[in-house]
């Protein structure tokens, strides 16, 4: 069964016999990357220059993440994956490929794919992971045969809902990661005068149902350098200017809570 479908006329991509190079019976072709991923994201679907996030900023989360700093939310994912055996598993805003590398230390054997609009991270995730397979696509416009994965995850990323139940086979699995109500809350403190919690509850996709949910809450000490590196990984780092950034590398000894809350759904509706 094709995995990838063509993201200019929707036709099954077949692997040249080169290996170099992905083609459709319409003759449009796609080049494997040197570190081994497709881009697949073309240029009229495109609606920036370079959509995502930054080299640095990539290399900056990569770094954050191999400290260990989310291993224990890591893990917990991993362990919800193994329970369940997926044959193929996706990783939907895969940014650098974190996820996938601790599933594929952590669980039995399943065929890991991971997509992400931004091609410095897809390339990063590809190039330490060969078995994988990364692709750069828009989530808006998964570029995958209907019904090829049964197991879906999302951490901290956004979808687009009917184009993840169309990948999802039925009775497929969804694990969402999302923050909880108190997720970087000594951060936030910096950034808002009257720092709001996050809803407790993971709003589902449409045609899912809840099967279980994790809450899991800790404390870390990050360096000045890694708080930044945080911050940068938020979706409110753009409300901090260079007074703020200053303040938050300067105070002392600074506990961030985490706060996570894994939510695991099953496919009930095509
Ligand atoms: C907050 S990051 C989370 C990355 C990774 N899952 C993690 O937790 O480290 C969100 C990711 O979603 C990606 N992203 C944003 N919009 C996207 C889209 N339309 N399609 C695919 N990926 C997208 C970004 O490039 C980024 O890597
Ligand atoms: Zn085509």
């Amino acid at each position: 069964m094709p995995c990838y479908l063509c993201p200019l006329c929707g036709e099954p991509l077949h692997l040249h016999q080169s290996a170099k190079s992905y083609h459709c019976q319409n003759r449009h072709s796609f080049d494997l990357a040197k570190e081994g991923y497709l881009n697949l994201l073309p240029v009229q679907h495109k609606h920036s220059g370079e959509p995502g996030d930054s080299k640095q900023m990539m290399m900056a989360r990569r770094e954050f993440l191999e400290a260990g700093f989310y291993e224990p939310m890591a893990k917990a994912v991993a362990m919800m994956v193994d329970a369940h055996k997926p044959m193929r598993l996706l990783d939907l805003g895969c940014g650098e490929g974190y996820y996938s590398r601790q599933i594929a230390a952590q669980c039995g054997p399943v065929a890991l794919h991971g997509i992400d609009i931004a091609k410095v991270g897809i390339a990063a995730a590809a190039k330490k992971q060969p078995p994988a397979r990364f692709i750069v696509a828009s989530s808006n416009r998964l570029p995958y045969a209907n019904q090829y994965f049964d197991f879906v995850l999302r951490v901290f990323a956004p979808s687009n809902d009917d184009e993840l139940k169309r990948v999802l086979k039925p009775s497929g699995l969804l694990l969402i990661v999302t923050p909880g109500p108190r997720h970087l809350w000594q951060l936030k403190e910096f950034i808002y005068a009257d720092v709001k919690e996050h809803a407790p509850k993971t709003i589902l996709p449409q045609g899912f149902e809840r099967l279980t949910e994790q809450r899991i809450s800790y404390k870390i000490t990050p360096n000045p350098e890694q708080r930044i590196a945080l911050l940068q990984m938020t979706p409110f780092a753009w409300r901090a200017n260079e007074s703020v950034q200053q303040a938050i590398k300067e105070v002392e000894g600074l506990e961030i809570e985490t706060d996570f809350i894994l939510t695991l759904a099953i496919k009930t509706a095509a």
